[in-house]
């Protein structure tokens, strides 16, 4: 895989759109595929793991109709709720098309349906889907019971009460997909929120969806119509350059249109309290998400304790939290975060082998990381081992080093962000 070398920059100025938001786009093309007639959506996200989804629903009977620039416009006309063709599935190193599809598929009538994908994914555990689809009656197969490949074959199923264990936005999406043909009330909670695109998004395509507090309750529904989605630019991408302007001397970033769903914006909560001097211009409803404008420029960071609640809602971007705690001042402490190890790799231990590989004082722990500030960092050499963001992460980290960073493997990026060195460097000139 490719190197790339960032160095030490001057100043980061101007303006970004970041890529539209990847779990958005994976919803947005399953519930296309599983509803009636077409549906237009705007902003499909260009990458490699949502490519992975046009290309399921398009092998469940969906047809695709991409413009000359997918990130524009797409049609997808859908199969209806009960209609996907059997199918095997390569998911790629899409975790999150892994365990929504089978809600999905475990519901229907009949057929067989088998979900492999990269070495990566074949480390990813299943379970977290299996076993609760399972007490809905499905027939639901896994490798040793937890891991990839999956095969589904569809059974009627009946509505549980489900409690989480970990507040999990892919385990309680598949579980919504699968209440919506099954007989009964299906009803989904856990101690802490998560992400909540997918409700809002069934919602708005007319399934019978009910939110009380810690609770989503699905009802059988006989037609999904969503028509047209729209998807906002991914503060999961954003954050990239909202961390290097805060830490580059002299930088001011500013990010357009992105989303900022209070269930996905832990990560600028989190800054704010280290010190960031961040503005959110509130910018509406983009596709019923909301967006804002964010303003970035440097300013001297502190160290703080992230745990409980906030997890869930900052999940993809603790290793950027990291990063920026690497550059404060005391220590930063990341707790009750266990899911970092289940993620594209164990982020618990790849964040801090790279962030130690340049200078860092970081200690691993059973369900975090434990991060001595030292106000900077040195340099040196960083693999991605394949993950995308810890890729973006090591690019961030070079500019705001002293001596530089090489990153092995950076097209990892191109998971969720082709165009990040271009955009990057792009705010360098
Ligand atoms: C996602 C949910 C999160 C997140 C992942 C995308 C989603 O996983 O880490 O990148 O789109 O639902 P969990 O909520 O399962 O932890």
């Amino acid at each position: 895989m490719a190197t790339a070398r960032f160095d030490p920059a001057g100043p980061l100025r101007g303006t970004i759109r970041p890529p539209s938001d990847k779990s958005i786009s994976h919803r947005a093309a399953l519930i296309a595929a599983m509803g009636e007639g077409t549906t237009r959506i705007e902003g499909y996200l260009d990458a490699a793991d949502t490519r992975s989804t046009l290309a399921a629903v398009a092998a469940l009977g969906a047809r695709v109709e991409e413009g000359p620039e997918l990130g524009h416009e797409l049609k997808i006309t859908g199969v209806g709720l009960r209609g996907p063709r059997p199918a095997q599935i390569d998911v790629g190193n899409a975790g999150t098309l892994l365990r929504l599809l089978p809600g999905w598929l475990a519901g229907q009538e009949a057929g067989e349906w088998t979900l492999d994908g990269d070495d990566s994914i074949r480390r990813r555990p299943v379970d977290r889907v299996a076993l609760p689809l399972g007490e809905m009656g499905a027939r639901v197969e896994a490798r040793e019971g937890r891991l990839p490949p999956l095969t589904v074959r569809g059974a009627p199923l009946r509505g549980i009460d489900y409690e989480m264990p970990v507040a999990s936005a892919q385990v309680k999406s598949c579980l919504l997909f699968a209440g919506l043909l099954a007989a009964g009330v299906t009803r989904v909670t856990s101690e802490h929120r998560s992400r909540d695109h997918t409700e809002r998004m069934l919602a708005a395509a007319g399934a019978s969806i009910e939110r009380a507090s810690a609770a989503v309750v699905v009802r059988p529904t006989k037609r999904l119509r969503p028509r047209r989605i729209d998807v906002p630019a991914d503060l999961s991408s954003a954050a990239f350059f909202v961390v290097a302007a805060a830490l580059v001397a002299g930088s001011e970033v500013v990010l357009e249109r992105v989303g900022v769903n209070p269930t996905r914006a832990g990560v600028l909560t989190v800054l704010e309290r280290m010190g960031a001097d961040l503005e959110v211009h509130p910018e509406g409803e983009h596709g019923g998400e909301p967006v804002a404008r964010l303003v970035v420029r440097p300013a001297p960071l502190h160290g703080t304790e992230v745990g409980g609640e906030e997890v869930p809602l900052a999940i993809d971007e603790l290793p950027l939290l990291a990063l920026a705690a690497c550059f404060a001042e005391g220590t930063t402490t990341i707790r009750e975060a266990e899911e970092l190890r289940r993620k594209e790799t164990d982020r618990v231990e790849t964040v801090t082998a790279a962030l130690c590989a340049l200078g860092a004082n970081v200690e691993s722990t059973a369900d975090g990381m434990v991060i001595a500030g030292t106000g900077g960092l040195r340099g040196g050499a960083v693999s991605s081992h394949g993950d995308h963001r810890i890729a973006m992460l090591g690019a961030v980290a070079g500019l705001a080093s002293a001596e530089g960073v090489e990153v092995e493997g950076m097209g990892a990026a191109a998971v969720s962000y082709p165009g990040f060195e271009a955009d990057l460097r792009s705010l360098l000139s």
